[in-house]
């Protein structure tokens, strides 16, 4: 018994020193700098929004996200080509409409995506909530997709 009271002081304290570390790291990189933090913020968003894609999208869209994933001749519809969005919207990276795309929920059946997945319903469900979150699942889909959609903003090719 002991000894397992030992170990679990020992976690704790690893914890603890642990913790310590980070809030050093965090204080060391909050006074780094004038970096902006909105861009800071945007990067790890974006970031974010990278590591969904290669989980969710990739087979389909592929890894520079051109339509030609592994899965991508299996379907009836080609894939999107994603990092021509901005370009085909006449330079204006279409927000509002990627979210609504990828979120699914709101197209009507057989007029929507024919071949996409509802990443609305998806995202409700998939993955692990941050520790610690009281976010409800609308929540963390809404994120998830805001995370993507700045993630595809950022691989758009203009020329
Ligand atoms: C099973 C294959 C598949 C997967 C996985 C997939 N897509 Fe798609 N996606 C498609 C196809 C096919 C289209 C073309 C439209 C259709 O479905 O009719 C498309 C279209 C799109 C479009 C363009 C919609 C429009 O307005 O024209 C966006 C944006 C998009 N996908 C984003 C994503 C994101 C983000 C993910 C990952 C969360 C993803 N896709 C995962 C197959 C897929």
């Amino acid at each position: 018994m002991r000894n397992r009271e030992d170990r679990g002081q020992l976690l704790l304290g690893v914890a603890r020193g642990a913790i310590l570390v980070c809030a050093a790291v965090l204080m060391v990189l909050s006074a780094a700098g004038p970096a902006d933090s909105a861009t800071e913020d945007t990067a790890f968003l974006v970031a974010k929004g990278r590591v969904t894609y290669r989980v969710y999208c990739i087979n389909c869209h592929g890894a520079k996200a051109k339509g030609d994933g592994t899965l991508a001749e299996l379907l009836t519809v080609k894939p999107t080509d994603l990092t021509l969005l901005t370009k085909e919207n006449k330079g204006a990276f279409p927000a509002d409409q990627v979210m609504k795309s990828v979120d699914g929920r709101e197209q009507i059946r057989g007029h929507g995506m024919k071949e996409m997945p509802v990443w609305g319903d998806v995202f409700q469900t998939s993955g692990t909530q941050p520790t610690g979150s009281d976010e409800t699942a609308e929540e963390r889909a809404r994120r998830k997709i805001r995370e993507l959609v700045l993630y595809l903003d950022s691989i758009q090719i203009v020329e």
